[in-house]
């Protein structure tokens, strides 16, 4: 099926380079291990030829929005719609689900809570695999295939697994995934079985699993799709692209993102310097990074100068981001800095508080997505974001991706034992299921008593 044309700036011709995140060296190939061959640091993805390709920026918005329409597999992925600010490739090899294209939603409930006129939360967790992985796997795992690797494989808090799985399966690759044991959800390690992965629960927490896969594909043939990979975090940079379209161009003051291995803020942080670059947004919107209080490590980072990573024995109940010794900190580091961003820790119980208030505009999220909504609530009271200002969220799992979690914060299982302060903050947001006799007298008494005395939202 030919897809739309291209469109003022092709890139596609024009290449990419990886270039080291510290020694600066530039290279057209990168080792397996996707660190830099002389310094060993991170590396990214650039487009050297961008400079002097002074592009036609209406006319790119116009081919991006056309391309809803286009029947094309590859139009219709919200990730290669922007194909001309992501590395060359040919078509045929593209590994697609349709990712991308997720709602930005208005947050009224939430806005009134904070004191905010208006507040939007993009919902990564509307992806085919149920989270913002997609986004970059799309892209990594395209990579994968045209490298024609027999082998992918991830450390994971589940989510990449998931996602990873279900790419590696669609692209007719074999999937291997390393998680910690007993510290992922059900449904996350369920999604790897079901796409095919073969699953390792390792007796390690994440930061052990990653640690393992950096040895493992020195010694074996595997191709890693951590957040490591450059590729993914191409992919992931469409999350900002999108929020941006969907805004008509014009950039949010803020927007705040759950940070774990810190890829994701260090995706959409290079969008949004991209896109300013390029000329397709006039100002660059704040990227703040909100993480767990068990999982702090950038925080604490931060705190000690930021020229070390100063890692922690992570601990949170949102297990996506219990990380301590993430990844991606300097790419994150520089985000920050270049966007004048804040890195804030949220308690497990403002966590808690935050989903089901989420939760409860009909929306729901993940725990981990949820550290923006309580991260926001410190900004504000610190006078970092003001009430006028327009927010952007970015909700990175789906509420299904961890129904343990909400059913015990609803049972009151989540902070057992917990003082009278805790109980009187989240009772109001609890709703418990109700065990009845099937009778109707039963069901209407409930009724009356809910009518009765109506719960507060907040
Ligand atoms: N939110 C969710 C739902 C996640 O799954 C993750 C990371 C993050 C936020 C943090 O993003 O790592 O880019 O800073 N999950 C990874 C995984 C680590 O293995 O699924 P990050």
């Amino acid at each position: 099926m030919p897809s739309s044309p291209t469109s003022a700036l092709d890139v596609r011709h024009a290449g990419f380079q990886f270039r080291c995140i510290a020694c600066g060296d530039l290279t057209s190939e990168a080792n397996h291990d996707f660190r830099c061959r002389h310094c060993r640091d991170l590396l990214e993805i650039t487009y050297p030829q961008w400079k002097e390709s002074n592009p036609e920026v209406e006319k790119l918005k116009s081919t991006w929005k056309s391309r809803h329409l286009s029947v094309s597999p590859i139009d219709l992925s919200g990730v290669w719609r922007f194909r001309e600010l992501l590395p060359p490739i040919d078509e045929s090899l593209v590994v697609t689900l349709r990712e991308g294209n997720t709602p930005l939603y208005e947050l009224p409930h939430c806005a009134r809570i904070v004191g905010m006129h208006r507040l939007l939360a993009k919902h990564q967790g509307l992806n085919p695999t149920g989270s913002f992985k997609d986004t970059g796997m799309t892209v990594a795992a395209t990579f994968a295939r045209r490298a024609g690797v027999r082998w992918v494989a991830c450390a994971s808090t589940g989510n990449t697994s998931a996602s990873m799985a279900a790419y590696a399966a669609r692209g007719g690759m074999r999937s291997l995934v390393l998680v910690p044991e007993g510290k992922i959800s059900w449904s996350k390690l369920s999604q790897a079985l079901d796409y095919g992965a073969i699953t390792c629960q390792l007796r390690t927490d994440f930061d052990g699993c990653l640690c393992l896969l950096q040895e493992l594909v020195r010694r074996a043939p595997v191709y890693q799709l951590n957040s490591i990979n450059p590729f993914r975090l191409e992919g992931q940079k469409t999350i900002a692209f999108e929020i941006l379209e969907q805004l008509s161009w014009s950039p949010p003051d803020h927007i705040i993102v759950p940070g774990g291995n810190l890829g994701n803020s260090s995706a959409i942080g290079k969008a949004l310097l991209e896109m300013r670059e390029l000329g397709l947004i006039s100002r660059t919107p704040t990227l703040s990074v909100i993480q767990a209080e068990g999982a702090n490590a950038l925080v604490r980072t931060l705190a000690e100068g930021g020229n070390r990573l100063v890692s922690v024995q992570p601990e949170t109940r949102a297990t996506a981001i219990r990380i301590g010794s993430p990844a991606s900190w300097k790419k994150a580091l520089h985000v920050l800095e270049a966007t004048g961003g804040a890195c804030e820790a949220v308690s497990e119980i403002e966590i808690a508080q935050a989903k089901a208030e989420i939760g409860a505009e009909g929306i729901g999220c993940e725990p981990a997505s949820a550290v923006t909504l309580a991260g926001l609530k410190k900004l504000i009271q610190q006078n970092f974001v003001k009430p006028e200002e327009t927010v952007v969220l970015v909700l990175t799992g789906n509420s299904l991706k961890d129904p343990e979690y909400t059913i015990d914060f609803h049972r009151g299982e989540l902070f057992k034992g917990a003082n009278e302060e805790t109980a009187a903050a989240l009772n109001p947001l609890r709703r418990p299921p109700i065990v009845l006799d099937a009778t109707i007298e039963a069901v209407l008494r409930i009724l009356d008593q809910a009518e009765k005395s109506p719960v507060e939202k907040s």
